[in-house]
């Protein structure tokens, strides 16, 4: 890269990422340049006051006003796209990634949550309001909690809400509890380390028929659908991605079962699947043990969420 100014190197990188076959190049670019705009050897919380690390908007800025940058940003950003075009997932470069109301710290070694998740967390949300708004303290699990995303969402979002996660994988624990204790809701969220299927004899044993809401989004890709993009395939945990079975439905089926016994009747279980698997998702969550399951699609109209609440006649599974 010869460009100093930063729409030049904007240009540049964009044109670069594109051929990489980057959907998103203008953008990330500039998310990127943004990240090299930061000191990398003190990463600010976004909007701390005295030490916010630079936006997208401060790129963007430089940019229009046909700014140049420092020859250290310009080699910080010439390695970033670099790595970018390489198909490193830009959260990763980034060190952040935004869910919801929330920017969370990510990086290798645990999943990077995604747009559709919002959708399942923002179902789970709805239901911890309303219990809220009737003078209820809800309380809500998070089963395969990896980042913490959804947990995290639901305590910031419902004040009233005491939130349990259960991550399998110790890493992905680790860079949860790093984000609970940044977040400051270490008092309403708890991360504990263990295995969703059957969790209700071992990590979760207290809570059984006490949950008002189970909110859930496990792996569930088929062994034989790789995902395509390489940020997926070469960056996400592979304990995060492939649900188990012919069908990827061993953890998904065990996440039903285990909310079966964590549900107090009438209690709402939401969890997320693939596009393909809303039939099946719906026929692991039958009368007598469940009532009401259907499908809910997620913002591009796909099919991406079972939801279903605790049959009310009927106690254990
Ligand atoms: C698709 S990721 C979702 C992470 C997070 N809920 C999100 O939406 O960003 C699935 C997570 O489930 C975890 N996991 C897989 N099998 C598990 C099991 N048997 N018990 C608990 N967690 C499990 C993975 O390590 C991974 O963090």
């Amino acid at each position: 890269m010869t460009a100093r100014t930063a729409d030049g190197l904007l240009r540049e990188a964009t044109l670069r990422l594109a051929a990489s076959g980057v959907a998103t190049a203008r953008a990330d670019a500039e998310l990127l340049l943004a990240c090299a705009l930061g000191d990398p050897d003190a990463p600010g919380e976004p909007d701390e006051p005295g030490v916010a690390r630079p936006g997208r908007a401060d790129a963007v800025r430089l940019s229009l006003l046909g700014s140049e940058v420092t020859p250290r940003v310009a080699e910080r950003f010439a390695d970033l796209v670099g790595r970018r075009a390489n198909r490193e997932p830009l959260q990763h470069l980034t060190g952040w990634a935004g869910f919801r109301e929330l920017e969370l710290r990510v990086g290798p070694g645990v999943f990077v949550p995604r747009p559709e998740t919002e959708v399942v967390a923002c179902l789970a949300v709805d239901e911890a309001r309303l219990l809220a708004a009737a003078g209820e303290s809800p309380l809500v699990t998070d089963l395969c909690s990896g980042s913490g995303a959804i947990a995290f969402a639901v305590a910031s979002e419902v004040p009233r809400a005491r939130v349990v996660g259960v991550e399998l994988d110790s890493s992905a624990v680790g860079w949860s509890r790093d984000n609970l204790a940044r977040l400051g809701l270490a008092g309403r969220v708890e991360v504990r380390h263990g295995d969703v299927r059957r969790a209700h004899e071992h990590v979760l044993r207290e809570l059984c028929g006490e949950v008002d809401v189970v909110v859930s989004n496990p792996p569930y890709i088929p062994p034989d659908a790789e995902p395509v993009d390489p940020e997926v395939r070469d960056h996400d945990p592979v304990l995060a991605l492939y649900g188990g079975g012919d069908d990827g439905l061993e953890v998904p089926a065990a996440v039903i079962a285990t909310a079966a016994h964590l549900l107090r009747p009438g209690g709402l279980l939401v969890m997320e699947h693939a596009e393909t698997q809303a039939a099946a998702a719906r026929r692991l969550a039958v009368a007598p043990v469940w009532d009401g399951a259907h499908t809910v699609a997620d913002l591009t109209g796909r099919p991406r969420a079972l939801v279903a609440r605790r049959g009310v006649t009927h106690s254990q599974p």
